[in-house]
């Protein structure tokens, strides 16, 4: 794929391996209840570091998470190294508030990637522009201290530009001093946000200019997505699934999901999608030429919960049978039945059925074009009818739907 403006790197593996893990985690695991409760309950640091007095996941196997990655069938990784809490997980020469300093007493992002790139998935960085930390960083309208009219007095002389230079420096200790990063996921611009007492901030608050172009000095290879304010990288529709038409609009994006609503592991939550649905939305994604970035957000004793591993599992499950029919494969021209998508990869075309229906389903527009059909999990073959001028081919399908989360017919296109 050509690279558009604004890109200067690689985004061909992107593309093929379609399917990433996205994992958030930091104290924000201890309260157990949304990586924004710092700033949902109004919570001040004195407050807050009880989570880093006890933070100590004294169970972190980070092989294991890169193994239930790789099982699940994803390609590539995104951890944050930094969330808007402001609290490092490596141990950075640039602050005390790291994973060092707590009870656990030791990096923990570069025993994750390096477990990470010996399953063979690729790994990037989810790095937050937000810090609700830092002493420098100035409170605006979502910081945790907004309503406190006497702390915003007293802290009114902080340094926008003493807290960029500090975002500047941790990122290039991480694209420095942890080899290879192949993706910069940058957590996100508000300048359009206006409190009367305060803005957003976008692009020159962060300096993201620079900020880009010195991790493309770094690491010339790597892929951004679109929240530097900058008006390109990767698109990144968040917790929902774009309409085919903006789809089309973007270059290439990448929804980032959740599995239950939460982000950082939120304990008492019971919005859990069933694996159908996860399987679902990566297929839409590939059908409408876009990648799926699926949450998980480990536990303060440093696991995946019991739920996320369920699902990773289940949708593992359905890639081991149907990988090709999302690996390597984007959108078709051509447009799928109701309650179908089509995915496309040279001369394969795999019509995924969401809603099973009886015996037949009719294909426009692909009279004529189709050699051979097979259900894809066994390959077992489905035979199927044309009427010769109308361009429709009929399928013949079993009435018992296939137990699989999503049946998927391959159609081998004549050449
Ligand atoms: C939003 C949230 C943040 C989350 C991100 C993931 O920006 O603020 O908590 O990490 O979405 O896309």
């Amino acid at each position: 794929m050509s690279e558009p403006e604004g890109f200067n790197a690689d985004l061909d593996w992107l593309i093929r391996d379609r399917f990433g893990l996205f994992i958030h985690w930091g104290l924000y695991a201890l309260p157990a209840r949304h990586e924004w409760v710092k700033n949902r309950e109004r919570i001040p640091d004195e407050q807050y570091d009880r989570y880093f007095r006890h933070f100590n996941p004294d169970l972190f196997r980070p092989e294991e998470w890169a193994a239930a990655a790789r099982r699940a069938g994803m390609r590539y990784m995104v951890i944050t190294s930094k969330h808007h809490e402001g609290f490092a997980l490596w141990d950075s020469q640039l602050t005390d508030y790291k994973a060092t300093n707590t009870p656990y007493g030791r990096d923990l992002l570069r025993p994750m990637l390096d477990a990470f790139r010996a399953e063979g998935l690729r790994v990037g960085l989810y790095h937050s522009l937000i810090d609700w930390h830092h002493p420098e960083y100035p409170i605006d309208g979502l910081h945790p201290m907004r309503d406190n009219v006497e702390f915003r007095e007293r802290e009114k002389g902080r340094d926008m530009a003493k807290y960029a230079a500090y975002l500047h420096g941790q990122v290039r200790e991480l694209l420095t001093h942890y080899g290879r990063i192949d993706y910069m996921w940058f957590d996100f611009s508000y300048p359009g946000s206006d409190w009367g007492w305060s803005k957003g901030k976008g692009r020159a608050d962060w300096r993201s200019e620079e900020l880009e172009a010195m991790c493309r000095e770094l690491q010339p290879h790597i892929v951004f997505n679109d929240r530097l304010d900058l008006g390109r990288g990767v698109r990144t529709p968040e917790q929902y699934q774009p309409r085919r038409t903006s789809a089309a609009e973007y270059h290439f994006w990448e929804a980032c999901q959740t599995m239950n609503g939460s982000w950082g592991y939120d304990r008492d939550n019971l919005d859990w999608k069933p694996v159908g649905l996860l399987v679902r939305m990566l297929i839409d994604s590939v059908s409408k030429g876009g990648n799926l970035l699926l949450n998980v957000g480990p536990t303060g004793r440093g696991e995946f919960d019991p739920r996320s591993l369920e699902r990773l599992e289940g949708v593992g499950r359905w890639l081991h049978h149907h990988g090709r029919a999302i690996y390597g494969c984007g959108a078709a021209e051509e447009t799928p039945p109701d309650d179908c998508r089509y995915t496309r990869s040279g001369d394969r075309l795999y019509l995924h059925v969401f809603a099973w229906p009886f015996r037949n389903l009719h294909l426009e527009g692909l009279g004529g074009r189709v050699e051979y059909a097979q259900l894809l999990h066994d390959a077992s073959e489905v035979r199927y009818r044309e009427r010769p001028g109308d361009g429709t081919l009929t399928l013949e399908l079993p009435v018992q739907q296939p137990d699989v989360a999503v049946p998927v017919v391959e159609l081998f296109l004549r050449r």
